[in-house]
């Protein structure tokens, strides 16, 4: 299929490319790259050996969406550009609203236009808000604390309206826990702009000594060990549970979890984490962060049923290639950063 990747040059969006390409499917790509670089492009190139199309242009710009599906055959699209960070949501709401609800918008309208039979969204957990864990399809939906979730819950409800009044369209809502991890190249990875918000992309700038230590949000949750439990998937297992619900999906709206269906702790993400890179985390606990829950993971019955798919990648292989991906980022090269984590592993 030749299928639509918006934000693909991203975190999430470029490992998918990566398994799209493999599986044998045409990628265009479409990103304004406000959170991400031109190099991922090439690199993603690299690894596959294959050939990949890349738009620079901003997915809220209707004119720019309408030159690619006139230009292209587009069998389906999957939707990734947007904006993620939860906190700065709630300081600039009015830049979520429009980014993430604009492109959503404008993209069903071209999918409407030109006949585009698949749609895939990257939705996420957030979605679920404080429901009792583990966290299922069917659950309705709670009101989340910030914009980004509100925009999420939003854009699922779009997708499902235009699907209703399209019966060849059918669309899958993906709800992704919490992806971390790299390409086992070390080629590609999460390389956030700043300090980071996410626990991952913190631990392995503190193993590398960018920054002091990690700061615990809270060890008095109702946890295992009394801090924040979250679900973390590795990125290439996230990849592939896209192209098997590409595959897989036909005619009305399909709602699947993408997780592993197992809680990890804070601390116990540091000390696997430590281990498995021989490296140490020094940590310290502070208060809770506003607006975190205690526990967040899915229950992933569905997609294994109806998807084929299920996470094959633990715990270890997550903290594994996140600090491979971390250590060699600075390497200039590409044929260096191969070598060195080939080395690695
Ligand atoms: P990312 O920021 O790395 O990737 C998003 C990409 O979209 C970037 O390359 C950015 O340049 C591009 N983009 C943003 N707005 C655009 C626009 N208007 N036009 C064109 N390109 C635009 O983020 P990610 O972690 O890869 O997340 C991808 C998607 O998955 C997002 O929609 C995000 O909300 C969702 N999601 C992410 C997580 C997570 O923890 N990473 C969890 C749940 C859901
Ligand atoms: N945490 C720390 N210190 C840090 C960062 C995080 O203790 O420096 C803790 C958090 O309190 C939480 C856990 O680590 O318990 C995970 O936090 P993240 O910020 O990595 O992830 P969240 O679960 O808060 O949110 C992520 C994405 C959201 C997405 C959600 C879906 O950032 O966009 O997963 O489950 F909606």
């Amino acid at each position: 299929m030749n299928i639509l990747v918006t934000g693909g040059a991203g975190y999430i969006g470029s490992h998918t490319c990566v398994a799209l390409i493999e599986a044998g499917h045409t990628v265009i790509v479409a990103d304004n790259l406000c959170n991400s670089k031109a190099d991922t492009i090439d690199k993603i190139k690299q690894i596959t050996n294959g050939k990949i199309i890349f738009y620079k242009i901003d997915v809220t710009d209707e004119i720019a969406v309408n030159t690619i599906f006139a230009t292209h055959q587009i069998d389906g699209i999957i939707h990734f550009a947007g904006l993620k960070a939860v906190g700065e949501s709630i300081e600039k709401p009015l830049e979520y609203y429009y980014n993430n609800l604009i492109s959503t918008m404008i993209l069903c309208k071209a999918c409407q236009k030109y006949g585009v039979k698949k749609i895939v969204f990257s939705s996420s957990a957030t979605v679920y808000g404080n429901n009792v864990v583990p966290f299922k399809e069917t659950m309705e939906l709670l009101p989340t604390t910030n914009p980004y979730g509100e925009t999420k819950a939003m854009s699922e409800r779009i997708i499902t309206d235009i699907v209703k009044v399209n019966p060849y369209m059918s669309a899958a809502l993906l709800r992704y826990f919490n992806p971390v991890g790299a390409h086992e190249s070390g080629l590609i990875g999460e390389a956030p702009n700043g300090t980071p918000n996410n626990l991952m992309p913190y631990i392995t700038k503190v193993a590398k000594g960018q920054l002091e230590k990690l700061y615990v949000f809270g060890n008095d949750y109702p946890t295992v060990d009394g801090t924040g439990v979250r679900d973390y998937i590795h990125v290439m297992d996230l990849a592939e549970g896209h192209v098997a619900a590409l595959n897989c999906i036909s005619e009305g709206v399909h709602i699947y979890n993408l997780g592993t269906g197992q809680g990890t702790s804070v601390l116990q993400l540091v000390k696997v984490f430590e281990k498995a890179n021989a490296t140490e985390v020094p940590y310290e606990i502070i208060n809770r962060r506003p607006g975190d829950i205690a526990e967040c993971y899915a229950n992933v019955s569905k997609a294994a049923k109806e998807l084929g798919w299920k996470a094959k990648r633990g715990i270890v292989e997550m903290c594994r290639d996140a600090w491979i991906f971390e250590k060699y980022s600075e390497l200039s090269k590409e044929s260096d950063i191969e070598v060195a984590a080939t080395k690695e592993r």
